[in-house]
């Protein structure tokens, strides 16, 4: 469990307060609050159907999406990474670029940096993070303030958060930076709208940069209950193995609720019954999948018999 999560409760409380005039005392101010949960009605929703239509760029939607949903997913991204093994573990810890595709306000972030401090200390110098999603650019107030509370946090790499709107292909995202940096590609909670991302294409060019780069890796995780989630699984699944990538699946099981979430919120939020907090869902909540570089395959040598 991510010890500090209250740390990012206070910054995103102070940061809406700031943003929404109206709203000061957030913490007391349940009006607000109570105002906000058909938003979030409407959030839970929209995820058990095919056809998702979120704005993401309402400020209600943004508000309601960062009290009831970002801190679980910090929590899931966090639970993601202790749950890597091996080369998976190494491309996480050592990726110098993160691109989150569909990463909106960016748990993954949190959830990676978390995890980050709980290892070995490693000697990357900065941690950069491009957030590719048709909603990036509204949720610039957000990504400013994160970055800046990781780099007065903590001393021991710089964060950089860069937001993007316009989809940039994988492969741009990759040589961002000259030389190429190592990448890892992470798609978390998006599953049930890759049907309107065109999903599909795009994890296919990913597949495509990891082919050629040995030291990168894409990792998707999503809720099992999410529509479309297992015909993508399967499909990534059989992209990557006829690729010779090496691949693996995992599920991540037990609590994600609403640990360390504010009373005042878990009232607001959590507490009814078409809003549910995570944990009461099943015990297997999401599944995920990690692709990294070729399998060595030496085409010289003929198989022994
Ligand atoms: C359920 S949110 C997940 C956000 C984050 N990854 C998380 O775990 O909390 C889905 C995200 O996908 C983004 N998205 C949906 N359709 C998109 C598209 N066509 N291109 C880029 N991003 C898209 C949305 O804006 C939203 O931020």
């Amino acid at each position: 469990m991510i010890k500090s999560l209250s740390n990012y409760w206070d910054l995103a409380l102070q940061t809406i307060e700031q943003l929404r005039p109206g709203t000061s005392s957030l913490t007391s101010s349940a009006e607000w609050l109570a105002a906000l949960r058909p938003t979030s009605i409407e959030l839970y929703q929209s995820y058990r159907k095919d056809d998702i239509q979120v704005d993401y760029q309402r400020p209600e939607v943004q508000d309601a999406y960062l009290l009831r949903y970002f801190f679980p997913y910090c929590e899931l991204s966090y639970q993601t990474f202790g749950l890597l093994e091996g080369a998976n573990r190494n491309v996480c810890l050592n990726a110098e670029r993160i691109v989150l595709f569909g990463g909106g306000p960016g748990p993954e972030i949190v959830g990676l940096l978390e995890w980050k401090a709980t290892q070995p200390p490693q000697s990357t110098a900065l941690v950069q993070f491009i957030i590719v999603d048709k909603a990036a650019e509204s949720w610039e107030w957000w990504h400013r303030d994160l970055e800046k509370f990781l780099n007065t946090t903590r001393c021991d790499f710089r964060v950089e958060i860069i937001g993007s709107n316009e989809c940039c292909s994988p492969q741009e995202a990759y040589n961002f930076g000259t030389p190429p940096l190592r990448t890892l590609f992470v798609a978390q909670n998006l599953l049930n709208e890759f049907s309107e991302l065109d999903g599909k294409n795009w994890i296919g060019e990913i597949l495509n940069v990891l082919n050629q780069s040995e030291d990168c890796g894409l990792l998707v995780v999503g809720a099992t209950n999410y529509p479309t989630s297992s015909s993508l699984y399967r499909s990534l699944e059989h992209d990557a193995t006829s690729r010779h990538l090496r691949t693996s699946r995992f599920e991540v099981r037990g609590k994600i609720g609403s640990n360390g979430v504010p009373a005042i919120i878990r009232e607001h939020f959590h507490n009814h019954d078409q809003c549910r907090p995570l944990s009461n869902l099943n015990d297997r909540l999401f599944e995920g999948f990690f692709v990294e570089g070729p399998t060595k395959v030496d085409r010289r040598r003929p198989p022994c018999n």
